[in-house]
Order: C-alpha cells, then structure tokens, then sequence
C-alpha cells in the first residue's frame, strides 16, 4: 500500500540522520547514566531517537511508537513504529564498531518494514514485507551452508547475565561445541543482518526487547531465512527468545537448544 512506500522513504532517511548522528559523536561519546549496572545510556542514543520519533510522528501522527529510550505512544492506528535508536551502545561507549539503528514498522503486532543502518560501515538493510531484503540497494540471501559444522553461529548475552542462571551460557557451551564457531559481538540487531546477509547461518538470543528485533527478524525472513522461537514455532517480537538462521541449519538448531532449557 501506498502507506507504506511512504513509511519505507521516512525509516529510510530517519535511519541515515540518526546514523549521522552517531558517526558525529563516536570519538566524543557522553555517557548520561545507567540502566543497571552494565546497561549504559549516552547521549547519542537520546539523540537518535529525537530525531527518529520526530520524524515519524511528524509525518504519521496517528502511528503508535514504541522506542527503547522513551517507551510507549499510543495511537489510533494498527500501525506501531519500533525504535532502536542505537543498538549496542556499550561497543559505542567503547568504541567498538559494531552498532547501528533499527527502525521496524508493525501491523497489527507483525513487522511489515525493517530498516537496520549500521553507521560505521555505511550498510543499509531494508525490507518489506514480500518484497525481499537488501543492502545499498542490492538483494541479499542467507548463506547456502546446512552443516552445523561448519555454522558461524552468534548470539548475545542480556545485561542481567550477572545476577540470573537462566543467562544463555549452557547453549553457548553447547554451540560452541557443535559449530564452526560462535562470535557474541554486541548488537542484535546486526546479528540479525548479518544473518540475512549469510556472513552467519544463526543467531540466537533470550531476553531481548521488541525493538532489538523488529527490523532484523523482517530482514531475515525476506532475505529467506526461517525466524522462530526457541522449539521450532512462530515467534513475536514480544517474546524473549529468537531463534533466526539461514534455515538450513535450523531445526539442527532447535535440537542444540532442547539439551538445555
Ligand atoms: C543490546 C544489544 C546486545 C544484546 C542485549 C541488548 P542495546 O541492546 O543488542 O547485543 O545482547 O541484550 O540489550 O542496549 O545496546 O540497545
Ligand atoms: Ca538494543
Ligand atoms: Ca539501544
């Protein structure tokens, strides 16, 4: 629909301004507090989302809006807007280059629009639903391998890895031993893109946030891949657990992830 042609172009520029942000400031970063103990906010991520919410709610005032900094806006329409303004914040804080922006749009609770910027290397990911993924404009598939293998696998650990047992080490002991290799670099959302570009065969994670999936998991699927919870059945956005490969290796996936709970 003709909405969505305009919500694409919008997520698209937002996505660039908040990633110009970012590159603005990465070598003068502002820390403005912590979450927890671990969970760091600097000023950049604020910024990002000014940008990304006044852009939208400018142009689709009655869309709702859920970003991580500043929460939930209701509104009239089926519409909601699902912002991560700066993903992997502490590689941002440490200079790490791995993090990005991701904007997804959802109907009805199902993404319909990923768009992932990752502002160092100047990589664009965007999809819609049925229309396939890309990157700077070239469509991008999941990687050909089957072979668990022979699998670069990735995942992420939540910030609450300290203080809980149910803190995902058990399955990466077991990835670890069942795959090529296992790479836990600090940002979901570029996990995911990473996945749909097939430099990973499969990612997962527990515990995350909407807005750490709603773009990749889009981009995933259109890229081709096979996006589920944990057991091998669909997945929301508002589940805690993400199970995103190229397909191939996923049900050799879900078998790995049934030794533990
Ligand atoms: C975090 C990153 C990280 C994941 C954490 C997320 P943030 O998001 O995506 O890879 O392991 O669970 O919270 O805080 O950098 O936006
Ligand atoms: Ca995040
Ligand atoms: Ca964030």
């Amino acid at each position: 629909m003709d909405c969505l042609k305009q919500a694409r172009e919008l997520a698209v520029e937002a996505a660039l301004a908040a990633g110009k942000i970012q590159r603005e400031r990465r070598n003068n970063v502002c820390l403005v507090g912590f979450k927890g103990e671990i969970d760091p906010v600097t000023e950049t991520d604020l910024l990002c989302e000014k940008e990304i919410i006044g852009r939208i709610s400018e142009r689709f005032p009655d869309h709702a809006i859920l970003a991580e900094e500043s929460g939930e806006a209701p509104g009239d329409s089926a519409y909601k807007w699902v912002v991560d303004p700066l993903d992997g914040t502490v590689n941002y804080s440490h200079g790490f280059p791995f993090y990005c922006v991701s904007i997804g749009l959802t109907f009805q609770d199902e993404p319909v629009l990923g768009v992932v910027y990752n502002s160092n290397q100047d990589e664009l990911f965007v999809a819609e639903k049925g229309k396939g993924a890309t990157m700077n404009g070239q469509p991008i598939s999941v990687s050909k391998t089957a072979n668990l293998k022979q699998s670069l696998l990735v995942t992420g650990f939540a910030y609450d890895v300290a203080q809980s047992d149910d803190d995902n080490l058990d399955h990466f002991r077991n990835f670890i031993k069942a795959s090529q290799g296992v790479r836990r670099p600090g940002s979901a959302a570029m996990d995911l893109v990473y996945t749909a570009l097939g430099r990973f065969e499969g990612f997962w994670e527990m515990k995350l946030r909407p807005w750490d999936m709603a773009a990749g998991k889009l981009i995933v699927e259109e890229a081709g891949g096979r996006v589920t919870r944990f057991d091998g059945l669909p997945q929301s956005i508002y589940d805690n657990e993400i199970l995103a490969t190229n397909g191939l290796v996923h049900e050799a996936m879900v078998e790995v992830l049934r030794r533990s709970k």
